[in-house]
């Protein structure tokens, strides 16, 4: 089964942006590891990122087309982007992942406008949160 792993605003810029919040694994050395993941899963992973809220819209829309099962760390657009909930919600399976603790940070993190579409959360596990979210995905679909 296909899955993708789509990942928004500024995290192309993993490895080199707070390391102290996001670690010092690069979005790319992530992205090699979650399609290895993925084999030891049996899923096929396609690993995304973009800066752009329009590029991320057409992968949803994609994925609602495909009905592929996503993993969406939405960044900054979490907060604020109707647009993003409106693409999430046309999506059979969501899984909200982010790599800190959203909770523990600056109150305008809590709040999440995706989070009312999604299947479930994760959030504050560090990277190790995308293998949990796929090993997820692949207990709970059909064969
Ligand atoms: C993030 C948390 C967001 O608040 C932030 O804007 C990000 C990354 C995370 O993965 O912890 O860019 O989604």
């Amino acid at each position: 089964m296909r899955v993708l792993v789509l990942n928004g605003v500024n995290l192309g810029r993993l490895g080199k942006r707070q390391p102290e919040v996001y670690g010092s694994t690069t979005h790319a050395e992530l992205a090699e590891h979650l399609v290895q993941t993925g084999r030891g899963l049996g899923l096929e992973v396609e690993v995304r990122q973009t800066d752009s809220e329009a590029e991320m819209v057409g992968w949803l829309h994609e994925a609602a087309d495909e009905q592929l099962p996503v993993v969406l760390n939405p960044a900054a657009w979490t907060h604020y982007s109707i647009a993003i909930a409106d693409a999430v919600v046309q999506v059979p399976r969501v899984i909200e992942l982010h790599i800190s603790n959203v909770h523990a940070r600056e109150d305008f993190r809590r709040h999440s406008v995706v989070g009312p579409y999604v299947e479930g959360t994760i959030a504050g596990l560090g990277l190790g949160g995308y293998d949990l979210a796929l090993a997820h995905i692949a207990a709970t679909s059909p064969a």
